[in-house]
């Protein structure tokens, strides 16, 4: 028998029923109009359909707009936002999602996560619950949740995150957290899965000699690992061919002792803030996640 890999983009079912692009265009630290929509827009037209984003960033409007300046419907595309740290409490994260909703310019969103497990976490996710059965977000999920917050989260929840958005790649693979979230039946999502240009796996010679018997790019290889292993990815770009890359792993397949090679390259060592560093957590609570 022969296999056929096409190149399109799986949708992942969530444990909702619902299903997940899975593959779309990060934009964090994209922080000015042009940049983040000739991003949107070149990821839209090589067929991304998902975009993440948060009101952290400061670039939900842009996002909206270069959303609504393409040929693609809203209805057609996935867009995550995120709350950020100091938005606790019940009518604060009810506030803030409005003001996210309109800063995108939308009437609904696809998805908002809790950012941080940031202090007061357990009440905003009861009025992100209301906002999801009142239809206004159609998924809710989380970010940076170790283990212990998601258990101290379903302490009080009557519904269940459908993702966990971690940092995820070759040299931070997160393996223990991902065994539990499949036991949870909650989808891993990598942030930074190319190692957000703040380490070295790009130039790694395990996957660059993987990519040049693929004949495709390192980052191309990376982010194959990362689907392979039942991830969601959202690699930011600002280059358009990059975002073009990114998009083409869907036709290509690393076998087992490929993917034992980036495996084995796992040195557990973090890019971004250790969410259980409970001292940043506070700290993250005084930046300004109004931009
Ligand atoms: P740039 O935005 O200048 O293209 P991550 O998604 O892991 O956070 O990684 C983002 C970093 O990786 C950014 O520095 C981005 O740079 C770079 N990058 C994204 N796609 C590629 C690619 N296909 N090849 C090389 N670098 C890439």
């Amino acid at each position: 028998m022969v296999l056929i890999l096409h190149n399109e983009i799986p949708a992942l079912p969530l444990n909702n029923n619902n299903r997940i692009p899975q593959l779309g265009l990060g934009v964090f630290q994209v922080d000015n109009a042009k940049d983040t929509k000739d991003a949107v827009k070149w990821a839209l037209a090589a067929g991304y359909r998902h975009i993440d984003t948060a009101a952290y960033y400061g670039n939900e409007q842009w996002v909206g707009e270069a959303i609504r300046e393409s040929d693609v419907k809203r209805e057609d595309i996935f867009v995550t936002s995120k709350l950020w740290n100091n938005e606790r409490g019940y009518d604060e994260t009810k506030a803030a999602f409005q003001r996210t909703l309109d800063k995108l310019g939308f009437d609904y969103l696809d998805m908002f996560l809790i950012h941080w497990p940031a202090p007061g976490f357990t009440e905003s996710w009861r009025a992100m619950e209301d906002l999801y059965k009142a239809g206004k977000i159609k998924n809710i999920g989380v970010s940076n949740f170790n283990r212990s917050h998601i258990e101290k989260l379903m302490e009080t929840a009557t519904v269940k995150p459908v993702v966990d958005q971690i940092e995820t790649h070759p040299y931070f693979q997160q393996n223990d957290l991902h065994a539990y979230l499949e036991t949870q039946g909650i989808l891993h999502e990598a942030w930074s899965p190319l190692g957000g240009g703040r380490n070295n796996a790009l130039t790694d010679p395990v996957i660059n000699e993987l990519a040049a018997a693929h004949d495709v790019s390192a980052a191309q290889i990376i982010l194959r690992w990362h689907v392979q292993r039942e991830e969601i990815v959202i690699p930011k770009s600002t280059h358009e061919e990059r975002i073009q890359q990114n998009r083409d792993i869907f036709a290509f397949g690393l076998d087992e002792d490929e993917m034992r090679a980036i495996s084995a390259l796992d040195a557990g060592k973090r890019v971004g803030p250790d969410p259980a560093d409970d001292a940043w957590l506070k700290q993250s609570q005084t930046y300004d996640g109004r931009k």
